[in-house]
C-alpha cells in the first residue's frame, strides 16, 4: 500500500547488499512511497551484490562509495545533488561489518586492528557521512537521517562481539550530531534500534538461529521484519515526524521492555 509519504522527497540509501537487507526493503519501500534516491554501496559489494537490479527496479542510479573514505563520500554526496536536481531530503546509513565477528575472534581476545577497521566501517563512517552533508549544505531543512543500530549497545549479548561497541558509539554519534544538524540546518538525525532480522549481516553473527527465536518468543508482537524497519523508515523520512530527533527508537515487537514471556518461562519450569 502506498500513501505517497515520500512525493518529491530526494535521498541517498546506503547498504543494499541483496534482496535480504534492510536497505534493500527499505529502497523498495521509498520508491513506492513516491521518493527517488541513489543507491550507494562499498565497490566490492557491486561485484558481489545484486543492486543493479534493484536500481533498474526503482529508476535509481549508483554510485560506488566506501563509507570510510571521505573523498569516496564527497563525490557521492556531489553526484547525488545533480543526478537528484537538488538537496537531499532523506539519508539511510544501512553499514554494519566487524572483522572480528567474520573470523570467529572471541571478545576476550579481540585483534585491535580489526577493532579499529570494524569501528570505522560501522559507526564513524555515521559521522563522516554527516560531516559531509553538513559541511556542503547538501540537506534540505526538514530533512531526515536514520542510521540502524541493535539492542546489544545497551544490554550485553555475548555473541554480538565489538559489534556491541561499535553499536553504542553510532548511537551516540546520532546524539551528538543530532543537535548541531537540528540547531543550524533543522535537519534530524535518530537511530532505529532493529530486531535480529535474516541478513548477510546478520547471519554473521555466531549462533544468530537461537537469537533470532528467542527474540522471537520474547517479543510480545515478535521480531520486526525488514519490511516493518523499512516502513518505520518511511515515517521517519516523511514529514509526519518532524521533530523527532536525537533519538534511539526500538521496532523490536516490544522486546526491549520485555523482562521474561511466558512462552520462555514455560521452557524453563519442570513439571
Ligand atoms: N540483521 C540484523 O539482525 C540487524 C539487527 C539490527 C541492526 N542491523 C543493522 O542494519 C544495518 C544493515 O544490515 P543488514 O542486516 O541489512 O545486512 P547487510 O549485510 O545486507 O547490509 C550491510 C551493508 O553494509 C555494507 N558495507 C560494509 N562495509 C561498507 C563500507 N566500507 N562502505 C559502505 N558500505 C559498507 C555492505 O556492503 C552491506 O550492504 C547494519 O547497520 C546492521 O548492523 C541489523
Amino acid at each position: 500500500m502506498s500513501y505517497n509519504l515520500l512525493k518529491g522527497k530526494r535521498g541517498i540509501i546506503f547498504g543494499a547488499l541483496d534482496e535480504n537487507s534492510i536497505a534493500w526493503k527499505t529502497a523498495e519501500r521509498v520508491h513506492e512511497e513516491g521518493g527517488t534516491f541513489v543507491l550507494t554501496n562499498a565497490p566490492i559489494a557491486m561485484r558481489m551484490g545484486k543492486i543493479r537490479d534493484l536500481a533498474e527496479k526503482t529508476g535509481s542510479e549508483i554510485i560506488p562509495a566506501d563509507a570510510t573514505s571521505a573523498e569516496d563520500l564527497q563525490n557521492l554526496v556531489d553526484k547525488s545533488m545533480e543526478i537528484l536536481g537538488g538537496k537531499i531530503d532523506f539519508v539511510l546509513h544501512s553499514i554494519g561489518m566487524s572483522v572480528n565477528v567474520r573470523k570467529g575472534r572471541h571478545y576476550t581476545d579481540l585483534n585491535y586492528d580489526w577493532m579499529t577497521k570494524g569501528w570505522d566501517v560501522s559507526a564513524v563512517s555515521f559521522h563522516k557521512v554527516m560531516q559531509t552533508l553538513y559541511k556542503a549544505d547538501a540537506m534540505s531543512e526538514w530533512g531526515s537521517i536514520v542510521a540502524l543500530t541493535y539492542m546489544a549497545a545497551q544490554r550485553t549479548f555475548p555473541d554480538y562481539n565489538d559489534m556491541a561497541d561499535n553499536k553504542s558509539y553510532l548511537e551516540s554519534i546520532a546524539r551528538s550530531f543530532g543537535y548541531f544538524f537540528g540547531k543550524d540546518k533543522k535537519v534530524r538525525v535518530n537511530t532505529i534500534s532493529q530486531s535480529p532480522t535474516p541478513t548477510t549481516a546478520g547471519q554473521g553473527v555466531k549462533g544468530f538461529g537461537g537469537f533470532i527465536s528467542y527474540a522471537e518468543k520474547m517479543s510480545p508482537l515478535g521480531n520486526a521484519t525488514a519490511l516493518d524497519c523499512a516502513n518505520y523508515t518511511v515515517t521517519l523520512f516523511s514529514d509526519l515526524t518532524k521533530r523527532v530527533t536525537m533519538q534511539n527508537l526500538y521496532n523490536d515487537g516490544g522486546f526491549s521492555n520485555t523482562g521474561v514471556s511466558q512462552e520462555v518461562i514455560e521452557r524453563f519450569t519442570e513439571e
